[in-house]
């Protein structure tokens, strides 16, 4: 079930949001109605925000895909990708922290959302024009990635799964996105259909990001990758 989701604007955004409240569903409030739900989409100025009404310290949450470039380094994501992955299906994206980093080093890439409100704020930020540069590597797609996948060609060298995890009792405490995500979301998913389209249609790897002390989502992997917290997983496509 999904939470409900209001969505307001100033007057500069008001055919923006009016479009976004019709596509998705969403309650459009006039500038003195209150949510009656846990989330409220407000575009003001450039800016597509998320507040969480019933967090009152919570500052408004934004998408800005700038701050997602990371020193590659040895880092542990890229190395699971591969020699001679060029397109990657990033078939989990989230906020496209991952998704960003595999398109500023380089790679193609696909990235797939389920949830209406994270796209909804991906495709906001995409769109805007600091981030010209990164629409020729990224293609952001919504929809359900079991159904996605099987529908890209050619088909990807590598698929990506980083599929939320529950938490551990001696997880760190979530960064502020992944609170937002399991609020929106939800805090974990069956993941088996998800890894079966991606075994079936990868052309060379999927690749699975879990926590250090999470069983791997499936047995054979052929191979692993390690970072601080997280490693992943590498399987051979069939
Ligand atoms: C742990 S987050 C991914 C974080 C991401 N790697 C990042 O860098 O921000 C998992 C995301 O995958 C999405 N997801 C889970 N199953 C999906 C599916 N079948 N199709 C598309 N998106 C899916 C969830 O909605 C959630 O936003």
């Amino acid at each position: 079930m999904m939470p409900p989701v209001a969505i307001k604007s100033d007057s500069l955004n008001a055919g923006q949001a009016n479009a976004l409240a019709t596509s998705l569903d969403l309650r459009l409030l006039e500038d003195h109605q209150m949510p009656a739900g846990p989330f409220l989409l407000e575009f003001k100025g450039d800016r597509l925000m998320l507040h969480m009404t019933g967090s009152p310290r919570f500052r408004p949450w934004i998408v800005d895909l700038r701050k997602h470039r990371r020193s590659k380094g040895r880092d542990p994501l890229l190395r699971a990708m591969g020699p001679g992955a060029g397109h990657v299906v990033d078939a989990t994206a989230g906020w496209c922290v991952d998704a960003v980093h595999l398109a500023v080093s380089g790679f193609r890439v696909t990235a797939v959302e389920q949830d209406r409100v994270v796209a909804a704020m991906l495709k906001h930020a995409l769109d805007q024009p600091v981030n010209r540069e990164l629409v020729d590597r990224m293609e952001l797609v919504h929809g359900d990635s079991t159904r996605v996948i099987p529908g890209i060609r050619p088909r990807a060298d590598v698929i990506y799964l980083d599929p939320m995890y529950p938490g551990h009792p001696k997880s760190p405490a979530p960064r502020k996105g992944m609170r937002i995500l399991r609020a929106l979301v939800g805090p974990g998913q069956d993941t088996r259909d998800l890894f079966d389209q991606a075994m079936r249609h990868a052309k060379k790897r999927v690749v699975v990001k879990r926590p250090h002390h999470a069983d791997p989502i499936a047995s054979g992997k052929v191979g692993e990758t390690r970072g601080k917290l997280v490693r992943f997983d590498i399987y051979k496509p069939h």
